[in-house]
C-alpha cells in the first residue's frame, strides 16, 4: 500500500489509475479506524479496481468546545489495518493543503442542515461538505462510501453531489456494531468502563423502539418517550436528541407511516455518541 501525502501526487495517481481503465473507490475518513471505516474500505475493494482511504482529521466540522484537540490518532495501526483491507493509497493530507493561509470558501448544504446534529453543532456540515467536496476533487473518485452510521451526514453529501452535479456515486454501508450492539465510533475511545457499559442505551433505545414498531406502534411520541425513558435509566447519560423523523428531510414525524428514521445523539459521561435505525411498513 502506498502512502501520499501531497495532492498533486494523489491527483496524477488517480488520474494515471483511471488513464489505465481502471475505477476508482474512495473512503474518506478522519483515522483511528475500526470495523466501520473497514467495511466500507472492503466494500470499494470488492467494487473497485482501485482504492484510495483518506486520513484527515477536519478542523473545521468541530465546534470550539468539541475534541479536536484530543481526536485519536494511531496511523501506524491504521495504516496496517488499511493493508489488510486491501487499500491500495492512503492519503494523508496536510492541514497546510487543505486549508492554505487566506482559505475563504466553504459549501453549505441548507435545510436538511438545519436538524438533527446540524442542530447542535451549528458548523459540523459546513465542514464535513467543504472537506468531502475538496477531497473528491483531488481524489477524482468514481465512487465514495459512506456509513450509515452517520446518515444525516450521507444524505447531505448525496444532496450536495446532486446540486453541484458532481461525476461521482455515492455508495453507503450498514452500521457495524460491537457484541454488544454498540456502534462503533472511533469516540468509543473515550469511553470510561462505567461509561461503556451505559453507552449500551443507545442501542438499547432503538431496540426497543424498532420492536414496539414491528409490534404495531405507529404513533411516533410514544417511542421518543419510549427511548427518553430507557436512556434516562442511565445517570451518565445525557440525551442531545430523540428523533423519529423522515429519512431524507429529516423533519419529525407524527406517525411512523411506511418508512422512518429513529435517531439517537447522547452524551455518556461527556462522551458524544450517535446511532440510528430505520423502520416502518416499508421494511417489514
Ligand atoms: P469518520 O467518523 O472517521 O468516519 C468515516 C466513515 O466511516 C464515515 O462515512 C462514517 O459514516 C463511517 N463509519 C463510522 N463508524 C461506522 C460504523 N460503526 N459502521 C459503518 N460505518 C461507519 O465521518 C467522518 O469521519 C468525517 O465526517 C468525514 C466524512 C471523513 C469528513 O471529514
Amino acid at each position: 500500500m502506498r502512502t501520499i501525502r501531497n495532492l498533486h501526487e494523489m491527483r496524477a495517481y488517480s488520474r494515471q489509475a483511471r488513464r489505465a481503465g481502471s475505477t476508482l473507490g474512495f473512503v474518506p475518513t478522519m483515522g483511528a479506524l475500526h470495523e466501520g471505516h473497514l467495511s466500507l474500505v472492503r466494500q470499494s475493494v470488492a467494487r473497485c479496481n482501485v482504492t484510495v482511504a483518506s486520513i484527515f482529521i477536519n478542523p473545521a466540522q468541530f465546534g470550539e468546545n468539541e475534541d479536536l484537540a484530543v481526536y485519536p490518532v494511531d496511523l501506524e495501526n491504521d495504516r496496517d489495518l488499511l493493508k489488510r483491507a486491501g487499500a491500495d493509497v492512503l492519503f494523508l493530507p496536510t492541514a497546510a493543503d487543505i486549508y492554505p493561509p487566506g482559505f475563504k470558501t466553504h459549501v453549505t448544504v441548507s435545510d436538511v442542515t438545519a436538524r438533527l446534529c446540524g442542530k447542535s453543532r451549528p458548523m459540523f456540515f459546513r465542514g464535513v461538505i467543504t472537506v468531502v467536496l475538496k477531497l473528491l476533487n483531488i481524489v477524482e473518485p468514481d465512487t465514495a462510501f459512506f456509513g450509515e452510521k452517520d446518515r444525516q451526514q450521507l444524505e447531505v453529501v448525496k444532496t450536495m453531489v446532486r446540486d453541484l452535479n458532481l461525476d461521482v456515486a455515492i455508495a453507503s454501508g450498514p452500521i457495524v456494531r460491537e457484541a454488544d450492539g454498540l456502534a462503533m465510533s472511533s469516540r468509543n475511545r473515550y469511553l470510561s468502563e462505567a461509561d461503556r457499559v451505559s453507552a449500551l442505551c443507545l442501542s438499547r433505545a432503538l431496540s426497543a423502539a424498532s420492536q414496539r414498531v414491528r409490534a404495531g406502534e405507529v404513533t411516533a411520541e410514544n417511542l421518543r418517550r419510549e427511548m427518553l425513558g430507557i436512556i434516562q435509566k442511565e445517570g451518565r447519560a445525557e440525551v442531545d436528541y430523540i428523533s423519529v423523523c423522515d429519512p431524507r428531510s429529516f423533519e419529525e414525524k407524527e406517525t411512523i407511516g411506511d418508512e422512518a428514521l429513529i435517531a439517537l445523539a447522547v452524551k455518556i459521561g461527556g462522551t458524544r455518541l450517535i446511532d440510528n435505525c430505520i423502520v416502518g411498513g416499508k421494511k417489514k
